[in-house]
């Protein structure tokens, strides 16, 4: 059992969420980030990303006092558990950015003490924590190292957070697995009672699995996890540039094979490809990694290529059916990475845009909530719209690029009599094309024949 305070490096997705989910289980959480924006917000009890639920867990545990937000690091010194979950960006050769990684072990190492249990949290190459361990070590430190990758998806981060699939934790210290496991235990005993926090029904599914492993193992499997995720939205859109040359529907073949529970239908979804600050990081990270050991890896290799010929594969298919780009009006709906986030990071709504733009077309934007984030990404010759009517008013083509509800629900006769032309193109697979058929537009999906 963990009596102590844990504290927490870094306000980012996977550390604000932890930070808020593991107040709200009882403990005396301190969150260190040393961003003063960031800070500034959060003390007020808003995040700074949207989040379903995040802001009301963030007040409750400052209302309760078991949050505290500082960007003194020295607050770790009493802290019984300590997380790292810093970004690991990545650099220009595609391996991972690892100096935030290190600079939180050495503050650690600096400011520790020696019962404390260090846990990683943020996605880092196998061979990481043995390298840190080796750090305490030279320094003669006795802090244990623990392994406990996070699976949450953005969007639905305290969802997946309560009814986890799995909590992996790995480390060469028995004890202090167990006492990281202890943190996982209690949150899952108040898991009701934070869903009641933020309004939302238990979802009924079978607890997860709590996996001991070794530290090594535990960092393996996170990127295992996400390079798999990745390689099977590829292999979708592989099939799915098929189905269009043969007259087959990705979405009925996907919906077939997926009904297999050996293979199952998830991230079978194919579309634009995928985006934002896992995916594309952990794939390139994952090669570059595999290749410091020797190791060759193709098949993420070819992962890539085929993630990043699709934004440009779309395109195409709207020059094709517009005849040329050049002047066109396009609305791009959709800027966020997916669905449930503010978050642009390599989005391709973003993509999409830029390269529509780029090759002459008129090209307006809107998204829900990621308009803001998406501005600085986006050429400057794209204009954003407060709102979509305003984005699609007078345009020769519509094109959805990120899976929003409000998208699947868009009144079509409405927006067919706003538009001056009347094709809409899906890059998300979310619409019916009978139906917006119906309306006299001109659907292309992805992989939805010609
Ligand atoms: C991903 C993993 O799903 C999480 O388990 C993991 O914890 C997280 O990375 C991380 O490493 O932190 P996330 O990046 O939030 O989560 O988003 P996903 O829901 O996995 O979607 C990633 C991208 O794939 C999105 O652009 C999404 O639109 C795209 N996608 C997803 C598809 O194109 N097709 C699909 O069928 C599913």
């Amino acid at each position: 059992m963990v009596k102590g305070n844990i504290s927490i490096f870094g306000a980012g997705y996977v550390g604000l969420t932890s930070a808020v989910l593991f107040a709200n289980s009882g403990f005396k959480v301190n969150l260190i980030e040393n961003d003063p924006k960031r800070l500034k917000i959060l003390r007020s009890g808003k995040s700074f990303f949207y989040e379903q639920g995040i802001d009301e867990l963030l007040q409750e545990a400052l209302r309760q006092k078991n949050l505290s937000i500082t960007d003194q690091p020295a607050v770790i010194k009493n802290s019984e558990v300590i997380f790292s979950c810093v970004g690991t960006p990545d650099n220009p050769d595609g391996s991972s950015n690892l100096s935030y990684i290190y600079s939180v072990a050495k503050t650690i190492s600096e400011n520790a003490n020696d019962v404390a249990v260090f846990v990683q949290k943020s996605t880092v190459p196998v061979g990481t924590g043995e390298n840190i361990e080796l750090l305490f070590k030279k320094e003669q430190r006795k802090i244990a190292y623990v392994s406990n990758p996070e699976f949450l998806r953005e969007g639905t981060a305290i969802l997946d957070s309560l009814w986890f699939d799995r909590v992996v934790v790995g480390s060469n210290n028995d004890s202090a697995i167990t006492k990281v496991m202890s943190i996982y235990e209690q949150l899952e005993k108040n898991k009701d009672k934070i869903a009641k926090i933020i309004n939302v029904e238990p979802i009924n599914k079978p607890s997860g699995k709590y996996i001991r492993t070794n530290r090594n193992s535990a960092e393996l499997i996170k990127v295992t996890a996400n390079a798999f995720l990745a390689l099977k939205i590829s292999f979708a859109n592989s099939i799915a540039k098929l189905a269009d040359e043969s007259g087959a529907d990705v979405v009925d073949v996907m919906d077939a094979v997926g009904a297999d529970n050996r293979i199952g239908r998830a991230f079978l979804n194919a579309g634009r490809g995928y985006g934002g600050g896992c995916f594309p990081k952990d794939v390139s990270g994952l090669i570059a990694s595999a290749s410091e050991y020797g190791v060759d890896m193709p098949i993420m290799i070819a992962v890539t290529d085929i993630n990043e010929s699709m934004p440009g594969y779309i395109a195409n298919k709207a020059q094709g059916e517009l005849e040329t780009l050049e002047n066109k009006k396009v609305a791009v709906l959709g800027l966020a990475f997916k669905a449930g986030t503010s978050d642009s990071r390599k989005s391709p709504g973003v993509k999409l845009a830029n390269i529509l733009d780029k090759s002459g077309a008129k090209v307006t934007a809107f998204d829900p909530h990621a308009n803001i984030e998406a501005g600085g990404d986006l050429r400057s010759s794209v204009v954003v719209k407060s709102s979509l009517r305003d984005a699609v008013t007078g345009v020769d083509a519509i094109l959805i690029a990120t899976e929003w509800e409000e998208f699947k629900k868009l009144n079509f006769k409405e927006i067919a009599d706003l538009m001056s032309g009347n094709l809409i193109i899906d890059a998300v697979n979310i619409l019916d094309p009978s139906v917006i058929g119906g309306f006299g537009l001109n659907y292309i999906g992805v992989g939805r024949g010609k």
